[in-house]
């Protein structure tokens, strides 16, 4: 059953019906004992969408013993968003991230005391410091294309990637983690990435040697920051970043954060915050690239912005609203994390159906981001749908779930759309590009669903002045 032309004020009601609850309905196809394994590996996001196809807002599948359920579409991620955590718990679910962020922090804890250590840092990320940022994000990506030369080609992922480590090291963290990047910071936070595997997801705890070199690498960060907060606390220097604040912090009961316990939140932060940041960065340069007539829009709309003044800031960034809007096509088109896990911990009522304590429920932004009744001709790229009268995003709180919902919701979205139209102000402002691979498939193969590679852009120096001073 297609749900193609309903309205979203049609779908079902998230109560609990008083008739007998259903079971979920099922995707078909799918092998004895492997389930949809083959068809998740190959393309999970077309073999969800076939789902809401076929079934519509709620279907069940089973990957090997593992038995999901998808929710689609604004209603059911308002119930999966809102859900209590005893009942759709995400703790269980990134218990692999435990020897990565560390004992003690994150979702090695109770949801509660987690909140209260993510709540901390909610003060550095308030307006004034969006301004520091920003200027940080500017001259980060200044000296980055001052090493470029003239002309050349890029490794689009990985020069993305070099960057927001920089800016993230600098913003999220501390300028002297910033200055250790090249010596020896960004090895061992690259050892800590490669932790991430299938192997770990299953058995973070397994002997082997990806994850004895993840275990190191996290001794050597745990050594760095517990050094810097050391030498911080003799020298009496007090910067305003995420170090200094969690330094300050101290917990209801007064106690204050142990250098391992901000080792592991500022871990958390930047796993979280900053590959994702580098793919959706990534993605947006392709499709700008692909759409030149929108591209030149953005060009138009930056000098606007600059003429006044040329100095990038908070507030000028906010003025570019077509880049903006490209960033959120973006966010659609490409969500840097394609699916949210859940595990369900009592059984959970949706509609007339129920779905069994032990499922893993999931929501799909990327699946949910091509939903036809919610957006015109999902597959193309089309900013313009963002602007009024459209206003394609505002027809429910979560239409865009790219940056999750509810409690678990990103706490980094306006530093992540900030850190990327500043990176491609400046870029868009030194450089034409164009295409030196053919534009990628998407890799579902990596937790974070970035391009397939190679994925270069060749890169030539405008001749006019920047708009920058
Ligand atoms: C393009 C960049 C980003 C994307 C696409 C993104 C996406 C997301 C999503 C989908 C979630 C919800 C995960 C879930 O429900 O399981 C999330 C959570 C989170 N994000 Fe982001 N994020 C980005 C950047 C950032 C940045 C820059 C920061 C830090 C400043 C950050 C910090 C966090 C944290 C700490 C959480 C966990 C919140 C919690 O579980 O309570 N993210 N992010």
């Amino acid at each position: 059953m297609a749900q193609q032309s309903h309205s979203v004020t049609t779908l079902p009601s998230a109560k609990p019906s008083p008739k007998t609850p259903k079971s979920v309905p099922k995707l078909a196809g799918g092998w004895p004992l492997i389930g949809h394994l083959p068809e998740f590996l190959k393309n999970p996001v077309s073999m969800l969408s076939r789902g809401w196809h076929e079934q519509g807002e709620l279907f069940r599948f089973r990957i090997g013993p593992r038995n999901f359920v998808l929710f689609t579409g604004p209603e059911a991620h308002d119930f999966y968003f809102r859900a209590p955590e005893d009942q759709l718990n995400a703790k269980d679910v990134y218990q692999f991230t435990v020897p990565i962020f560390g004992r003690g922090v994150a979702y090695d804890i109770s949801p509660e005391l987690m909140a209260e250590q993510l709540g901390f840092l909610y003060p550095a990320l308030r307006e004034s410091a969006m301004r520091r940022f920003a200027r940080i994000m500017f001259e980060e990506t200044s000296r980055f294309t001052d090493g470029l030369g003239e002309a050349g080609v890029i490794d689009l992922p990985h020069a993305m990637n070099e960057l927001t480590v920089k800016i993230a090291s600098r913003c999220l963290i501390g300028e002297e983690v910033r200055d250790q990047v090249d010596t020896g910071f960004a090895e061992a936070y690259h050892d800590l990435q490669n932790g991430i595997n299938t192997l770990g997801f299953f058995l973070p705890r397994l002997p082997t040697a990806a994850h004895r070199t993840r275990d190191q690498a996290r001794q050597k960060v745990a050594e760095l920051f517990s050094r810097v907060m050391t030498e911080r606390r003799r020298s009496g220097v007090r910067p305003d970043d995420f170090m200094q604040t969690l330094m300050h912090a101290r917990y209801k009961d007064g106690r204050a954060l142990s250098h391992d316990e901000i080792t592991g939140i500022l871990l958390t932060v930047l796993f979280a915050g900053q590959h994702t940041s580098a793919v959706l960065a990534t993605w947006t340069a392709l499709e700008l690239i692909r759409a030149p007539s929108y591209l030149a829009r953005i060009r138009s709309e930056m000098q606007d912005v600059y003429q006044e003044n040329a100095d990038m800031s908070h507030s000028s960034l906010k003025q570019q609203v077509l880049l903006e809007h490209a960033v959120r096509e973006c966010e659609r088109l490409h969500p840097p994390l394609i699916l949210l896990i859940r595990k369900v911990l009592k059984p959970l009522h949706y509609g007339d159906y129920i779905v069994p304590a032990g499922t893993l429920a999931m929501v799909s932004p990327a699946v949910s981001h091509r939903l036809p009744h919610l957006f015109a001709d999902p597959e193309r790229f089309f900013p313009e749908r963002f602007a009024p009268p459209a206003s394609e995003d505002k027809q429910h709180h979560y239409t865009l779930i790219g940056f999750g919902g509810g409690k678990h919701r990103c706490m980094g979205k306006h530093f992540a759309y900030q850190q990327l139209k500043a990176i491609w102000t400046v870029l868009l402002d030194r450089f034409d590009f164009q295409f030196d691979t053919a534009f990628p498939a998407p890799n579902y193969g990596s937790w974070v669903t970035g391009p397939e590679e190679p994925c270069r852009l060749r890169y030539q120096r405008r001749s006019r002045a920047g708009i920058f001073r």
